[in-house]
């Protein structure tokens, strides 16, 4: 039997090179190894975009298109809807028992996220909704409901593993082991940096690559870039470890040439303008065949709701077992 991976995405917006390096690649690789759910978060995405449901809706579609156009292979992973599996809302009832009001408070994660939703939240998160508090707990049914074992997140979703994994162990300590602990997977790749030479590239953030944008956009982006502010002429020796040029030839151009772009940068040898063009052509040559896939799912729409509604199906009979072993054990098996 292969162990069970789950991941979630909320969908807000498309996915952009971050995403790319810092999630999907290790998705590639992990789809051929285990039994993978990856869950559209709608209900999640709620919380902070409850007043926005047309947003949240259009990104279900759109994400799941960026997904399938990097290579996840639907026969190998159930994409799968989270509003479509009621048993996540019945368990996180269940679980609001188990966890504390001042332990929600006190999650890392939800702080940092409650103090950049000063507008939805207020300045000091006085308007903080029970709903965005409590959506550890959510999270912590998305995860046990499937007994999702491999959980491959960023670094800043640490904090609501470890509130999952309390969550777990309060729950077998009273109604009997049940549940497993989730352990994280954290990608190999860090943060990419934005084209603003930012330490995180976002959508808010205004600086993000993304995995549909055109040659077009991608020209206008990367002419944009933050190069090493003291080069001034076209032959002034730069330092590329200050160029946001250089690092997206890292990630995207072949180590040959990189190698090239480093040195002849470093020696003046290289003007800015030639160094983006080349880029420019790298980036496209990645991002090709991914738009080339997006295109053959965006021509066959059936084609995608018919993914979202078979893997949902499996993550329905899934969620259907689990709950059924859980309410035995919470003895509300009427
Ligand atoms: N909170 C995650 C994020 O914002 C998304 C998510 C929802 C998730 N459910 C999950 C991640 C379950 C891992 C496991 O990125």
């Amino acid at each position: 039997m292969k162990k069970i991976i789950l991941t979630g995405l909320r969908p807000t917006g498309n996915l952009h090179l971050g995403h790319y390096f810092g999630a999907g690649q290790n998705y590639l690789k992990m789809q051929e190894d285990y039994d993978f759910y990856l869950e559209i978060a709608d209900v999640q995405a709620l919380t902070d975009n409850f007043d926005n449901p047309e947003k949240v809706r259009k990104n279900v579609y759109e994400i799941t298109k960026d997904l399938l156009a990097i290579g996840l292979d639907p026969n190998k992973v159930h994409f799968f809807i989270q509003s479509k599996i009621p048993e996540i809302a019945e368990l996180t009832v269940f679980y609001s028992n188990l966890v504390t009001v001042s332990r929600l408070q006190r999650n890392p994660t939800v702080k940092n996220e409650i103090a950049q939703k000063k507008e939805l939240f207020g300045t000091n998160g006085e308007s903080i909704t029970y709903g965005f508090l409590g959506y550890p707990v959510s999270q912590a049914a998305d995860i046990t409901v499937f007994d999702g074992e491999l959980i491959p997140v960023g670094d800043d979703q640490l904090p609501l593993l470890e509130q999952c994994r309390e969550i777990v162990r309060k729950f077998n300590s009273i109604y009997g082991n049940i549940l497993k602990e989730p352990q994280q997977v954290l990608s190999n790749t860090t943060r990419v940096k934005g084209l603003d030479g930012n330490e995180k590239m976002g959508k808010s953030l205004g600086n993000a690559i993304y995995l549909i944008d055109d040659e077009e956009t991608i020209k206008k982006k990367i002419m944009m870039a933050l190069t090493d502010t003291n080069k001034i002429k076209k032959d002034d020796p730069a330092d590329p470890d200050k160029c946001m040029v250089y690092y997206y030839h890292k990630l995207v151009n072949t180590i040959e040439n990189t190698n090239t772009v480093c040195s002849e940068c470093k020696k003046g040898a290289r003007g800015c303008v030639a160094c983006k063009k080349e880029l420019i052509e790298a980036m496209n040559n990645f991002l090709e065949p991914i738009r080339k896939r997006r295109k053959q799912y965006e021509e066959n729409k059936d084609l995608v709701k018919e993914i979202l509604d078979n893997g949902t199906q499996v993550a329905q009979n899934k969620a259907k077992d689990t709950m059924k072993k859980i309410k035995d054990a919470m003895k509300i098996d009427y």
